[in-house]
């Protein structure tokens, strides 16, 4: 739970410092174009690492012995959904290195040169389309709040 804590905190804190993002109107996902396609999508390009039920790798919350951290779970055991659509847009286009703290080893990978930007939106909507309700709620007020201080 610590690492777990401690990997929010950092890439949270590493996004708000960019700028550059902000400025990019493609980086909404509720406004993309959802294809139903996302299922299909997360299975070929996610599941390798993030679980076909998206459960994660096991001990995903221990670091492995490189420093680096397992495939976190996309259901609601993880902490995807702590974080707001503008994030996870960026962190799977631009991978985990974009956002994580300056020499930490990402496995993670970007997926700009695989899939466009819908396709990233609609693999997005598949993973938040299996969460309960009360969790996409908390996860869309996370979203709102990121856009209204985005705006200021
Ligand atoms: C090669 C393994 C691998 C693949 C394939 C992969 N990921 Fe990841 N992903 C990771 C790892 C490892 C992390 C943990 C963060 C880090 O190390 O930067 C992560 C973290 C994330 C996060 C941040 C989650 C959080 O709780 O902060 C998102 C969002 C994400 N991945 C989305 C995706 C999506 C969407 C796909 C498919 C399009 C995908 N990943 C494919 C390994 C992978």
């Amino acid at each position: 739970m610590i690492a777990g804590s401690y990997f929010i905190f950092h890439y949270s804190k590493s996004f708000d410092q960019q700028d550059s993002v902000d400025s990019n109107p493609g980086l909404s996902i509720n406004s993309a174009v959802t294809d139903s396609n996302g299922a299909a999508l997360y299975l070929q390009n996610c599941a390798s690492c993030h679980g076909a039920n998206l459960e994660g790798e096991v001990n995903w919350r221990s670091p492995k012995a490189d420093g680096s951290l397992p495939a976190p779970p996309h259901n609601q055991d993880g902490h995807t959904w702590h974080h707001p659509d503008r994030l996870l847009f960026h962190i799977t286009k631009f991978g985990g290195s974009s956002v994580a703290p300056k020499g930490f080893k990402s496995n993670m990978p970007a997926f700009q040169d695989v899939l466009s930007d819908n396709e990233i939106s609609a693999t997005l909507e598949f993973i938040k389309s299996t969460w309960p309700k009360d969790i996409r709620q908390r996860q869309k007020h996370i979203t709102d709040k990121d856009a209204e201080s985005s705006r200021q």
